[in-house]
């Protein structure tokens, strides 16, 4: 059920649960303030206790209320890269950070995002928790179609158009070497952040350390129904569903999902879960996904979806 921005931000200050558009996917709000509907989003996405929920703010200069004891680069980082796709680690102020949201944790992911709606809403009823609007484990949602697919059409939600990015934000966050790591590609890649460390900050590699500084990456995630072949060697030319591009071709396959043009990563991304999410729709058990393109920049975001989309 699609609601107007009156009836969204009416519904979130009453402490209910709203899907809400973002520049990156859409989410799944509630007010940090509303603990009820907090339980509620884990319950309706069956999202695992011991996943955190990231905070939006309406403004950079509001993070030193919800963290504290900023590593010194933060300043930098906010007056760069927000509002927008970038995620921050930090130690939360856990008197006004409820556990629930931090999962335990004494830290807590924020963001300050970009899209007018967004903002708008963070204004008018202020920080909202919001975890990608999807089924846990499953591709998220970047229009407000995919949310119905997902809760049903009664579901209120807050339409913004299609999400210009379609991946999540970049989370970092600050390691006890006193470096920034990528915890989550997203995106924005690593080199995009040397202009204010000095440095491209490392990816968080898959180990111990990894479910401590970021716990979510760990559980099952962006994965259809469909069983992907993730194809390395080239497409074969068997008779088979395909995930690919448009400016490829794929003599004999059965069917062709189309990612977009193998030269342009941003509409690859912007197309990503959509395509994952139709070959459920259209019931397609198996398919081949063409893994030839380059692994740099917005690619490796591409590459890791893909691979994580494929786990079973
Ligand atoms: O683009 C985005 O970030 C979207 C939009 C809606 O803002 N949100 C999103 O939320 O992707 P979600 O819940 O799907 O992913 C949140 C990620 C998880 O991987 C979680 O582990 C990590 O943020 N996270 C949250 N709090 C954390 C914390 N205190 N420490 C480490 N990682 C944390
Ligand atoms: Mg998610």
């Amino acid at each position: 059920m699609r609601v107007t921005f009156e009836e969204g931000s009416k519904r979130l200050g009453n402490g209910e649960v709203l899907a809400i558009p973002t520049e990156t996917v859409y989410g799944l709000a509630a007010s940090l303030n509303a603990p009820r509907a907090i339980e509620e989003i884990f319950l309706l996405k069956r999202r695992p206790a011991d996943n955190p929920l990231i905070i939006h703010l309406g403004s950079k200069d509001e993070i030193g209320t919800y963290a504290q004891n900023l590593p010194e680069e933060v300043q930098a980082l906010a007056a760069r890269f927000w509002p927008g796709p970038m995620t921050l680690v930090l130690e939360a102020n856990q008197d006004i950070v409820p556990p629930s949201v931090r999962a335990n944790l004494p830290t807590a992911a924020f963001r300050v995002p970009s899209h007018p709606l967004t903002r708008q809403l963070v204004g008018s009823v202020g920080p909202l928790v919001a975890p990608s609007a999807n089924l846990s484990g499953f591709p998220s949602a970047t229009c407000a179609q995919h949310i119905e697919e997902d809760f049903g059409e009664d579901f209120p939600t807050l339409d913004g158009g299609e999400c210009s990015f379609g991946v999540e934000s970049t989370i970092l966050v600050y390691d006890v070497d006193g470096k920034w790591k990528v915890a989550r590609q997203g995106v924005l890649i690593a080199e995009d952040f040397e202009s204010v460390l000095g440095y491209a900050p490392e990816l968080l590699g898959l180990s111990q350390d990894k479910g401590v500084l970021c716990p979510g990456q760990f559980h099952r995630h962006y994965a259809p129904r469909a069983e992907l072949k993730l194809g390395y060697d080239g497409y074969l030319g068997t008779p088979e569903t395909v995930v690919g591009f448009s400016d490829r071709h794929y003599p004999g396959a059965d069917a062709i999902f189309l990612l977009g043009p193998s030269t342009a990563p941003e509409v690859v991304t912007q197309k990503l879960y959509d395509t994952l999410r139709r070959l459920d729709k259209e019931g397609c058990e198996k398919a081949f996904v063409d893994m030839e393109f380059p692994r740099e920049g917005l690619w490796k975001t591409i590459h890791e979806r893909l691979i994580r989309a494929a786990e079973k």
